[in-house]
């Protein structure tokens, strides 16, 4: 009797790449990071973390500031502590950040999201905030790492190590730390409600179940990536927080297939890229915020209209997407500040078969590292 024992495929779980695999552990990922925050009557406990309300009224301003899916994951995290907390926050790219001579205080709240928690730029950044006199708060997935020892607090991602170059699980549970910290933000401060806020903990304690049922659409998502796979251009486009997701979808997939894909908030659209909409090119529209449905729907249509083909992505029973989209693919429906959670996924999951199906080096894209340590 001979068994053949492959590590590498052990360690993969059955899948044939570590993408994924890290894609199909987002619903456990989520629940560790939000359940393990979640006292018995819903409060959150941030870890070790100690933010009074006369911290959080003494902030001014929060800066936000990552790099690649981190980034994008901190466009999220604007909108959701803008809302709940009713503190302006800046969103920024970390190499920029570092040499531009911010505007930071003692004042200041600097957020700093990191998978790795190596990255340089970010760390170089954080360093800058520190000697102005900011809070340094992190959001990192890497126990130990050089962000979370320079921090004052850190918020782990509870993700799990995530080994494939182009991040899944790490965002999604980036996204569900900065609720938190701005659902405790606006709570301890008092500008959300009792009932809001316990409605946004049910909304994120369904999410894991909801992601798996989305996760029963990957076929759907196979067919339109084997469909489009040889396309060599894509946009994505939404409004709200789905242009922060197109942000991440676009960057997915030129990670891993090396398309030239562009992501652009919907509503500037017609303020130049619209000149490159022709007949047969390819538009993700996400479309997944109930008060802006209207808006996205006319620039769908006005995309169409140039002979686009339209993949759209809106939540369960709106159903009016269907007639100006080719395909459409549907999340479970959802409270509409917690969509990036789920909108995501299908474009993770259309950018790893499009890689497939064009042969690329899915866990390994080339020219690009896990982690950036160098400038
Ligand atoms: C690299 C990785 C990306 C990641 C970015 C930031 O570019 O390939 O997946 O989003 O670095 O990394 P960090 O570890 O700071 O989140």
């Amino acid at each position: 009797f001979h068994v053949t024992w492959d590590a590498d495929a052990a360690e993969k779980g059955g899948y044939d790449h570590f993408m994924m695999k890290e894609i199909h552990e987002q619903p456990k990922g989520l629940y560790e990071t939000l359940m393990r925050r979640l006292n018995d009557d819903n409060t959150i406990k941030l870890d070790g973390i100690t933010m009074t309300k006369a911290d959080i009224e003494s902030f001014n301003k929060v800066y936000i500031v990552a790099c690649g899916t981190a980034y994008h994951a901190g466009l999220v995290g604007k909108a959701a502590i803008e809302k709940m907390a009713r503190i302006p926050v800046e969103v920024d790219i970390a190499s920029e950040f570092r040499y531009r001579d911010p505007f930071v205080d003692d004042k200041t709240l600097f957020i700093a999201i990191s998978q790795s928690g190596e990255t340089l730029d970010t760390l170089a950044a954080l360093r800058e905030a520190k000697r102005k006199g900011a809070r340094i708060l992190s959001v990192v997935n890497v126990v130990g790492s050089s962000v979370a020892r320079e921090s004052d607090d850190v918020f782990y991602t509870w993700a799990g190590p995530e080994i494939a170059v182009a991040s899944t699980k790490a965002y999604t549970t980036q996204l569900m730390c900065m609720y938190l910290i701005a659902l405790y933000m606006g709570h301890t401060k008092g500008v959300i409600d009792q009932d809001y806020y316990n409605r946004f903990i049910e909304e994120l304690k369904q999410i894991p179940d909801k992601l798996e049922e989305l996760l029963k659409k990957e076929k759907d998502v196979e067919a339109i990536a084997k469909k489009y796979c040889r396309k060599e251009q894509v946009f994505f486009i939404g409004r709200g927080v789905d242009s922060g997701v197109s942000y991440e979808g676009s960057l997915k997939l030129k990670e891993i297939s090396y398309i030239n894909s562009f992501a652009i908030a919907a509503g500037e659209l017609k303020h130049g890229t619209i000149a490159l909409i022709e007949e047969g090119t390819l538009v993700f529209a996400l479309a997944t915020q109930d008060f802006l449905f209207e808006k996205m729907l006319s620039n769908i249509q006005e995309i169409k209209a140039r002979g686009a083909n339209v993949v759209g992505i809106a939540k369960e029973g709106n159903r009016e997407i269907e007639k100006q989209s080719s395909e459409v693919i549907y999340i479970p429906s959802c409270m509409d500040e917690v969509t990036p959670l789920l909108s995501v996924v299908p474009l993770q999951l259309f950018a790893y078969y499009v890689a497939k199906f064009r042969g690329c080096n899915i866990d390994k894209p080339k020219n690009l590292a896990k982690s950036v340590t160098v400038e």
